[in-house]
């Protein structure tokens, strides 16, 4: 990532200095150890923030303008915070207008701001850039109308920016990870009361090892809306047969998915077994965590891949590569596709002496099969969206 120092360069060279208010702010892209596909059924996710992030450097103005420029892609944007309607070209700037659009539907003031960003998070690779974009853009605007935003309201209102303004249907668990992450804790979200517990994730002989399969996650977004849509068949039906208030698949038992699957269309049953089981999974996930039973947590990290890849059908081949072939290596404790799927990254938890053995087998062996080079990150548990201090 390009220091600091070169990146105000970039912003004194491009922008006059209003003389107002500025500053630099940073957000997280996250990896989800476990409970996929949970978050719109009100259940719970773990996931980390990682240590791949955006930062933006900003400056109010005067006026009602915004200007935003990305030097890693060279492309720049301006338009008015009286006029904020999606653009079909320059898509990416959709996530900062959503995000300015919900901070003025909340009731706040704002004023124009000059704006540059960079990012080393990968694109459409299921690690979270775009939430990242909204929280950063979020922050800064905050910050530099001094305004006073709770983490969980900025975590919310970037939620709706990418519902209502980018117009993907996604739930809150990655705009809360980049918002509220902590370095050295997973983070436990209730979907449904949207409280949040931090679970330490500090023992420095296990780590998380992502690897990129480079599948671009292309039919992403359509098969995601049709998941959300089966999961709510299967819900309306519980509703018809359990006598009391159900409002999403969270609120239906294992026990009760049993009494009743028989009568469920096949794929939809299948759909309702995976949400049901994950959300038990990471309940005894986090119970394993509590307890340093990392191999415990690895064994319901390989139970959730099987669960997405035969009954929620989200894998693909290299995925499901990327896993078989992690799960032969030493040191390795569990391993799982992660994100939304139809490509993106696996997750991996590996004991720490068998990180390098691991990352050479798995580029030499996926390269072999698909001739694509992964990309292999390691990460901690990082730190959420933050205010960089100017020197
Ligand atoms: C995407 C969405 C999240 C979540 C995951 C699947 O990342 O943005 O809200 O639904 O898919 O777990």
């Amino acid at each position: 990532m390009q220091d600091l120092n070169k990146l105000w360069k970039i912003f004194n060279e491009r922008f006059t200095d209003t003389g107002l208010v500025k500053g630099a702010f940073s957000a997280p892209g996250r990896v989800n150890l476990i409970g996929e596909h949970t978050d719109y059924n009100e259940g719970f996710v773990l996931p980390i923030a990682i240590g791949k992030k955006i930062i933006m450097l900003g400056q109010l103005r005067n006026d009602r303008l915004v200007q935003v420029f990305d030097p890693g892609y060279k492309v720049k944007t301006k338009f008015s915070l009286d006029n904020l309607t999606p653009l079909k070209k320059d898509t990416w700037a959709n996530y900062l207008m959503g995000v300015m659009d919900e901070i003025k539907k909340a009731g706040y003031p704002l004023q124009g701001a000059n704006l540059i960003f960079i990012s080393n998070i990968p694109k459409g690779a299921g690690l979270s850039s775009s939430a990242a974009l909204e929280v950063v853009t979020a922050l800064t605007m905050a910050k530099l109308n001094l305004l006073e935003i709770k983490p969980v309201e900025v975590a919310r209102l970037c939620q709706r920016a990418e519902n209502n303004f980018v117009g993907v249907a996604c739930g809150i668990m990655d705009q809360y990870v980049s918002c509220l992450g902590q370095k050295n804790y997973t983070l436990f979200i209730d979907c449904k009361s949207n409280n949040y517990e931090l679970i330490p994730f500090k023992d420095p002989n296990y780590q998380v090892l992502i690897c990129n399969s480079k599948i671009q996650r292309g039919l992403a977004n359509s098969e995601y809306n049709r998941r959300r849509e089966e999961c709510k068949i299967a819900t309306e039906f519980f509703k018809h047969k359990l006598n009391r208030e159900i409002r999403a698949l969270r609120d239906i038992t294992i026990d009760e998915y049993k009494k009743y699957q028989a009568q469920l269309p096949e794929i939809i049953a299948r759909r309702a077994r995976h949400v049901i089981s994950e959300n038990y999974r990471v309940q005894t996930g986090v119970q394993a965590l509590r307890e340093g039973n990392f191999s415990a947590f690895g064994k319901l990290m390989v139970e959730s891949h099987r669960s997405l890849k035969n009954d929620y059908e989200v894998s693909c081949p290299e995925l499901d590569f990327l896993v078989n072939l992690a799960l032969k290596q030493e040191g390795i404790l569990g391993a799982r596709m992660t994100g939304a799927g139809f490509g993106g990254c696996t997750v991996n938890l590996i004991e720490k002496n068998y990180i390098d053995a691991f990352k050479k087998s798995i580029k030499n062996e996926y390269k072999k099969i698909t001739g694509i080079n992964p990309d292999i990150y390691l990460t901690r548990p990082a730190k959420g969206a933050k205010v960089i201090e100017l020197r």
